[in-house]
């Protein structure tokens, strides 16, 4: 059986870094640094992380500014909302919950954003910084994943790494890091052929897909570290019922985590692995961007 990857101490570990800079930079030079998030309409998902962002910011000594708004917003209202944190001195980070309603245009707000308080890592300059090998505001849940294979590994040099998924929040920038950690890496996706017998050369497999354990265990390199991004809601009839008759639900990832874990040397689970890394991560760029705009050090073992 692998060992398991537990992303929930290691997320406490890394906000209580975090909180710790926090507190020096404010006994020592009176800023707090400050995080605004912005929602528009009431995805109940995108609530829930919106509660935590909130709720974990605070709990390390940051400053939290929420913005809700409407499900109608329009484009020029919420452009407005962004300039004006754009030009707060109090805001170190900026994010901007996703997805957007259809009706707005989502890079035209994301490329809004300043690139320094672009604490997601979205903003094109920010992609095009990671895809250089510049200093870069990096994306929160790649570089949570980043976080748990050094600690796992130290040095990721010379490995295979097949990152299962294409996305711009995950996959693309996760590749980028590994490329920059010296991996040997290759980007899968709907259209690889023969993507089992790939992902069986990795000694880094991620998966990133939102297809409920699409890998299973003869997907996996024996000894293997397996990184499941995927959260995914699927029914669990075993379960039983709920007062309203529908059938109980429970979270699973992108990775059958009974097979794999019977072949993989380490593996993350779900829930419990990745997800709880993102908010911390979160934490540590709005910490890093907040020292960056004020020429304080950096926090070691926080950026990549
Ligand atoms: N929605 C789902 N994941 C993310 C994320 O990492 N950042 C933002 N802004 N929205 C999201």
């Amino acid at each position: 059986m692998a060992d398991i990857i537990d992303g929930k101490e290691f997320a406490a570990k890394v906000r209580a870094q975090v909180a710790e800079h926090v507190t020096a930079i404010k006994n020592d030079h009176n800023i707090t640094p400050g995080l605004a998030v912005v929602l528009v309409g009431e995805d109940p998902a995108s609530q829930v992380y919106v509660r935590n962002k909130g709720k974990q910011t605070l709990e390390c000594g940051m400053a939290s500014f929420e913005h809700k708004l409407d499900v109608d917003t329009d484009q020029t209202t919420l452009m407005a909302i962004i300039e004006k944190l754009n030009a707060d001195p109090a805001v170190h980070g900026i994010l901007c919950q996703l997805p957007l309603p259809k009706h707005l245009d989502e890079e035209e707000v994301l490329n809004a954003i300043l690139p320094e308080k672009d604490v997601d890592g979205f903003h094109i300059s920010n992609v095009g910084l990671l895809a250089t090998g510049q200093k870069a505001m990096v994306p929160c849940t790649p570089l949570g994943c980043l976080m748990m294979l050094r600690e796992k590994h130290g040095s990721l040099s010379g490995m295979n790494a097949v990152v299962v998924g294409r996305s711009n929040i995950v996959g693309k920038p996760m590749a980028q890091l590994l490329l920059r950690d010296s991996c040997t890496v290759t980007i899968a996706h709907s259209r690889t052929k023969d993507i089992e017998a790939l992902c069986k050369t990795a000694d880094i497999l991620v998966a990133a897909v939102g297809r409920p354990e699409m890998v299973t265990g003869d997907w996996v390199k024996p000894g293997a570290t397996v990184i499941d991004v995927g959260i995914n809601r699927i029914d669990a009839p075993e379960k039983g019922t709920k007062e309203d008759g529908s059938v109980k639900t429970r979270l699973v990832g992108d990775v059958d985590f009974t097979s794999a874990g019977e072949v993989a040397g380490a593996i993350t689970p779900v829930p419990g692995g990745v997800g709880p890394m993102t908010i911390a991560c979160l934490l540590a760029n709005t910490l890093t961007a907040c020292c960056r705009a004020n020429g304080l050090a950096e926090p070691q073992g926080l950026t990549a």
